[in-house]
């Protein structure tokens, strides 16, 4: 069993957030205009945190929609980049939403595609790498679920040694990012690159290497 929602209730409490980055993410901005997405296409941001990626993805045109089950961090999210919001139920979800902008506090499993997608575009970055090997394998078919046809998925992955840290983040591998997603979309890797010299915080948590992995993953 992988985090559960009072791990990351807590991590939020606590502001123990290390994961959530001051700018913009530079492997969005660098690898979003080479997906060529048709204009004003829907971007899905899984176990979106309070990423101002999000803020960025609105400012080019697209229309958001995130998944969040930490409401203080939603919260925070608006304060941050002082967006005016509204709120409404749509239960089991509460969503908050602005110009270009919804995101539903709540489970992402329990997400419905039929009446949320089909999206254009998911970005992943630190969503299923947040998530154990048992969660990953129910996260995929239900992410794929949500992407329309011909569907971009930008994720981008860590890989370690996993005997030398617990996650989260949790090590993901090619073979594991090939075997989940293959069967039904084209899966490409774009770039690796360490990170460890960048990362002292999993220096210090024992690591001897880690890199990090950008994918490209197309539904046909
Ligand atoms: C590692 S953080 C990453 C946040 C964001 N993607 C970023 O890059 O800053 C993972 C987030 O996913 C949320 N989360 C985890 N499991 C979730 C689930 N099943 N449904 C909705 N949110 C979830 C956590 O509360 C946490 O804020």
């Amino acid at each position: 069993m992988g985090p559960k929602r009072s791990f990351w209730a807590e991590r939020w409490r606590e502001q123990r957030i290390g994961f959530h980055e001051a700018s913009v993410n530079p492997l969005l901005v660098r690898y979003l205009p080479t997906l060529e997405l048709p204009e004003s296409s829907r971007v899905f941001v899984p176990l979106a945190g309070k990423s101002v990626d999000m803020a960025w993805l609105i400012a080019q045109g697209l229309e958001v929609v995130g998944v969040e089950w930490v409401e203080q961090a939603i919260q925070q999210f608006f304060g941050e980049q002082a967006l005016p919001y509204a709120q409404r139920r749509s239960p089991p979800f509460t969503v908050y939403e602005c110009e270009g902008l919804a995101l539903y506090c709540g489970d992402f499993f329990d997400l419905d595609p039929d009446t949320l997608g089909p999206f254009d575009l998911v970005w992943d970055r630190a969503a299923m790498i947040a998530m154990d090997e048992g969660q990953r394998a129910a996260y995929v078919p239900h992410l794929l679920r949500l992407l329309g046809k011909r569907g971009r998925i930008l994720l981008v992955t860590v890989e370690y040694d996993s005997s030398e840290m617990e996650g989260p983040p949790y090590s993901v591998s090619e073979e594991e990012v090939r075997r989940l997603y293959a069967p039904s979309t084209e899966v490409e890797l774009v770039k690796r690159n360490s990170v460890l010299d960048d990362s002292p915080q999993f220096q210090s948590r024992g690591l001897s290497r880690m890199d990090s992995v950008v994918w490209k993953i197309s539904k046909p």
